[in-house]
């Protein structure tokens, strides 16, 4: 009998149950023993673990967050009685203790990062693409973006009411982290006039004249979709000049520009944008919102495929891999191709394309 660990890790996304459903289903199928650890890595250091039945594996395929609890340690950065500590080692005792012969990880850029570290550190792991940014490299898509999308659109929808009535700019703050998918799918999906990405430095000034020239031609009213890791030309080229930071160490300005709480961004965005256009602005920050519930049935299957998947390596004796959607596919990617990579929206992408041919403003 095969003994696999499970846990999920960074932000909860929709699908997380449906996914550690489907490894656990799967595995039962096979006849392997399923431990679940809770609260990501923290779980397994500490040795917190539940054994994964029918029973509790019952009933969750619908339900959002995660039934496991998650947590954004790192098993070398822990904190422990006070002190940040590497309890890689501790975390290794516990992996051996529990005579597990694989670990899944559930998680989001940082987990792929986490899960390689494990890896060269003699654990056999195996990783799902979870997260609503859609960002991990080497996959098509990760599960809980598309309910995300599917949330961010709705709103979108349901602001263009009061943009319309009231004669209103509304700026609508998307998350995303550093990539656009998520602002760009929903901007698009949800007919924002201006949609602002990470991926395309934009100027106040271009999309206040966009707002101008729609209300010149009878439309006082704006919605802008802004990705909260949106930069303006200006911010970016502070990023590109910025002194490289040292190993292992965040840069500075990185540190200054990145990591200015988006809401202040949003706010000061709005605020230039009345200025300018002698509209009012009001700003929605979605937030968390866009996290929480139960899971598209998009993401109700491909959470399901991935994780019925991942069985499938481990039976077969496959690890060190992450589990990538392609097409109609489920394929294993080496960590290394995945780990300290984040997948971005490439400027001419064919959504960022037809989003312009339809008069989407990027205020580049
Ligand atoms: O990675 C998912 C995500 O929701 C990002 O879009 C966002 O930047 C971040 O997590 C927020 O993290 P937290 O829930 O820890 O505030």
């Amino acid at each position: 009998t095969k003994h696999i660990g499970i846990l999920t890790s960074g932000g909860d996304s929709p699908g997380l149950n449906a996914a550690i459903r489907g490894v656990g289903k799967a595995a039962l199928d096979r006849k392997m023993h399923v431990l679940g650890f809770r609260d990501g890595f923290r779980g397994l250091m500490e040795n917190r673990a539940v054994e994964l039945d029918s029973a509790n594996l019952s009933g969750i395929l619908t339900v959002g967050g995660t039934i496991l609890g998650t947590s954004r340690e790192k098993p070398h950065k822990m904190t422990v009685a006070g002190k940040v500590r590497d309890m890689t080692d501790a975390i290794v005792a516990n992996y051996r203790a529990n005579q597990l012969d694989c670990l899944v990880c559930l998680g989001g850029g940082g987990t792929q990062k986490n899960a390689l570290r494990l890896k060269q550190a003699g654990l056999n792991v195996v990783t799902l693409p979870k997260t609503i940014d859609n960002d991990v490299a080497e996959t098509d898509i990760t599960f809980g973006f598309d309910t995300a999308l599917g949330i961010a659109t709705d709103a979108i929808d349901r602001l263009h009411s009061t943009a319309h009535s009231h004669h209103r700019i509304i700026v609508v703050e998307i998350m995303g982290h550093r990539a656009g998918w998520l602002a760009l799918g929903a901007g698009i999906a949800g007919g924002a006039d201006v949609v602002l990405v990470p991926e395309i430095p934009y100027r106040v000034e271009s999309v206040a004249d966009a707002i101008k020239k729609r209300k010149r031609g009878g439309k006082p009213f704006s919605i802008v979709a802004v990705a909260e890791g949106a930069l303006t030309v200006a911010e970016h080229e502070a990023l590109l000049a910025a002194p490289p930071a040292a190993k292992g160490k965040k840069s500075k300005a990185g540190i200054e520009v990145r990591e200015m709480v988006y809401a202040d961004r949003t706010i000061q965005l709005a605020q230039q944008l009345e200025a300018l256009t002698d509209l009012e602005a009001r700003i929605t920050i979605l937030g968390h919102l866009q996290r929480g519930g139960t899971p598209s049935a998009a993401d109700r299957i491909l959470a399901t495929r991935l994780g019925t998947a991942a069985v499938d390596l481990i039976q077969a004796g496959q690890h060190g891999v992450m589990v990538a959607a392609r097409g109609e596919a489920t394929v294993p990617v080496a960590l290394e191709e995945v780990a300290g990579r984040i997948k971005t929206v490439p400027v001419d992408h064919p959504w960022v394309t037809s989003a312009r041919q339809v008069g989407t403003n990027f205020g580049d």
